[in-house]
């Protein structure tokens, strides 16, 4: 399905504008891994936000990058159960050791997995019980452990359309 399409899926399922920009951004992010011109242009052709706008939201969220970003994005958990298993070292070790332009890394809240803490992403493939060994060898092969998952509002039509 092309990035347009994507955005009209969008567009039928918040048909409210103003509470389909988040989602929009998400589709283009997923597309070029940031928030890349061409895709600002596609969410004005299709849903009518001007281009200022977009951009203006897309700088108040921290997940939403407005520059070119590596192939390969780590989050990693530092909510309480990630927390107390050593989240934050394995968040410093990721830092010291990533190469930037193959990973980047960021912290983020609870993604769900607490009961396999620490946990993380590799961009939307789960990384459960994570231990600095895992991780150095996964910033040096990181292509190994990324399975290409990701979540669409695609998902969400199935959902709403098919109950
Ligand atoms: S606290 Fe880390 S996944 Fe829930």
């Amino acid at each position: 399905m092309t990035l347009k399409e994507r955005l009209e899926n969008v567009k039928r399922i918040f048909p409210k504008a103003d509470s389909a920009l988040i989602a929009a951004l998400h589709e283009v992010q997923d597309e070029y891994g940031w928030i890349h011109p061409d895709g600002i242009k596609l969410i004005n052709e299709v849903l009518g936000y001007g281009e200022t706008q977009i951009v203006s939201v897309a700088s108040f969220y921290h997940f939403f990058h407005l520059e070119p970003t590596p192939k390969h994005k780590l989050s990693i958990c530092t909510n309480l159960a990630c927390m107390q298993k050593g989240a934050y070292d394995l968040l410093k070790l990721a830092k010291e050791k990533a190469d930037p332009k193959k990973v980047f890394v960021e912290e983020t809240e609870c993604i769900g997995l607490c009961d396999h803490a620490p946990a993380g992403l590799l961009n939307g493939t789960p990384l459960k019980d994570m231990t600095p060994q895992l991780l150095e060898d996964l910033l040096e092969n990181p292509d190994r452990y990324d399975e290409g998952h990701r979540e669409t509002y695609e998902d969400l039509t199935d959902l709403y359309e098919n109950g």
